[in-house]
């Protein structure tokens, strides 16, 4: 596997060379590296998480030189390779590497858009903004770019189950996943706190799925122990190697804006690995030598369930400050979030903020991105709701280009959407920004089967079509 590269040669040959040399798990605690995890994938030596590191990296010359990947990860997109069609694995360089390839699971995730958003810039009070649409996965989530590369270490290390506890996005990739590597899949969610749309993508991927009666933070207590006494993978985000593939959307996401960085990318807060993974790729990017500025990533929690903002402000990241979650953003409904400290981390290394927002600024930001004809699921939304808040605050410049991390799909959570535009989601007396939710509201309208009907609707919205 450690097959030593040769600088002197910059080919491409000589790159895939490069991808033999290994990586190594360590302990973002204690610091030891290679040691054994846990089954509950922690550090055997002070139960911290892991992390990966490339010792390799250190040796590679300009085989590994940032021209010759990004040419060579351009090359690829006109592969037919699984592979390379993989928007993740076509960035493999940079990733743990599989002993063999077939042991890869690709759904063919990644690949994502990266979109403007002219009209929410505006409500935002910015210039320049994108919105990178990690909804446009295989699942409908983010989750995919993680749950490939870890699933396929799942595969290579030849586990027949593979377990999560999640607030729905995670199942739903973990299921997918699971059964296209051949292998049985256990999910535990909150009962009756996830949204049937994910809940019914578990069942349809062929999980086991127990509901139990308590909140995400119960089932990751209920999960840890059962990965103890049974050989049984976790696929939750503390698992490092999802990190590793979470990544990929910052190596993405540089590559569609030319190897420019944004000055801010603004991602939501729940387990908080996903902040995580972003915040080590920019910094590993910089270090690579594709990028000489790190983007300040600030992540944003529902005001409902702020373990990391509280973290921050009234103990400066030392010790986490677990809260009892409740948001209508499911997906983010977590009170006492595994990768708090890897968050920290990022926070300081990109010089980023934390934020949180109200359910009614979620709500009227969510109906803002659909309006622009993007959507995302109520989780998402939280990063233009914060947004608004951080320009406000002076922190992010009017001149200064933005890019939100959307995670999930519009259709992830049909519900919150349809109750919103009913107008049964929220009270006028809980909302300070009700008369802009009222200006979003689209009531479906229910009328006689007649052509006048819809030519008075019509007149209504354009006086030039009605009757
Ligand atoms: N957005 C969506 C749509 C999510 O599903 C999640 C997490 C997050 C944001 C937060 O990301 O946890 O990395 O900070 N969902 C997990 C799940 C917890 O089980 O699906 P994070």
């Amino acid at each position: 596997m450690s097959k030593p590269i040769t600088p002197d040669l910059e080919t491409a040959e000589t790159v895939r060379d490069a991808h033999s040399v290994p990586f190594q798990l360590r302990c973002i605690g204690c610091g030891e590296i290679g040691g054994a995890p846990t089954k509950n994938l922690r550090c055997a030596g002070c139960g911290d998480l892991l992390e990966v590191i490339y010792p390799g990296w250190k040796l590679r010359g300009p085989a590994f030189s940032p021209s010759t990947l990004k040419a060579l990860w351009k090359q690829r997109r006109s592969s037919r390779l699984p592979l390379d069609e993989s928007g993740v694995w076509r960035f493999r360089e940079l990733l743990p590497n599989l002993r063999e390839e077939k042991d890869a699971v690709t759904l063919r995730e990644g690949n994502t858009p990266l979109y403007a958003m002219p009209q929410c810039a505006l409500k935002a009070g910015v210039e320049t903004l994108f919105a990178k649409h990690q909804g446009m996965n295989p699942t409908g989530s983010f989750k995919d770019t993680g749950m490939t590369m870890a699933a396929s270490i799942a595969r290579q290390e030849g586990f027949r189950w593979v377990a999560c506890a999640s607030t729905g996005n995670t199942s739903a990739s973990m299921a997918a996943y699971a059964s296209r590597g051949g292998m049985r899949s256990l999910v535990l969610i909150p009962d009756g706190q996830i949204s049937w749309s994910k809940l019914s993508q578990a069942l349809d991927y062929g999980a086991v799925t127990c509901q139990l009666k308590t909140d995400f933070d119960g089932c990751m207590k209920v999960l840890n122990e059962v990965a103890m006494r049974v050989p049984i993978y976790l696929l939750n985000s503390i698992n490092p190697y999802r990190l590793e593939g979470q990544k990929t959307a910052a190596i993405e996401l540089l590559e569609q804006m030319d190897w420019q960085s944004p000055n801010h990318v603004i991602v939501p807060g729940g387990n908080l690995a996903n902040s995580s993974a972003l915040g080590k790729a920019f910094v590993e990017m910089q270090e690579l030598g594709f990028i000489s500025r790190i983007p300040k990533i600030s992540i944003i929690q529902a005001e409902g369930a702020n373990p990391l903002v509280r973290t921050m402000r009234e103990n400066a990241g030392k010790k986490l400050i677990s809260v009892r979650a409740e948001t209508m953003a499911t997906a983010i409904r977590i009170g006492s979030p595994a990768s708090w400290r890897k968050a920290v981390r990022v926070l300081e290394a990109t010089g980023g903020a934390v934020e949180q927002v109200s359910e009614a600024e979620i709500a009227l930001a969510k109906a803002e991105i659909g309006a622009e004809g993007i959507g995302c699921e109520p989780a998402s939304a939280v990063t233009l709701a914060g947004l608004k808040k951080l320009v406000k605050l002076g922190f992010v410049k009017r001149s200064e280009s933005v890019v939100l991390i959307l995670t999930g799909h519009l259709l992830k959570d049909p519900d919150f959407t349809l109750k919103f535009h009913r107008g049964d989601l929220l009270s006028p007396a809980n909302s300070d920004t009700y008369d802009a939710i009222l200006a979003q509201q689209r009531a479906p309208i229910v009328l006689e089967p007649k052509a006048e009907a819809v030519m008075e609707v019509l007149g209504k919205f354009d006086s030039r079509l009605g009757a």
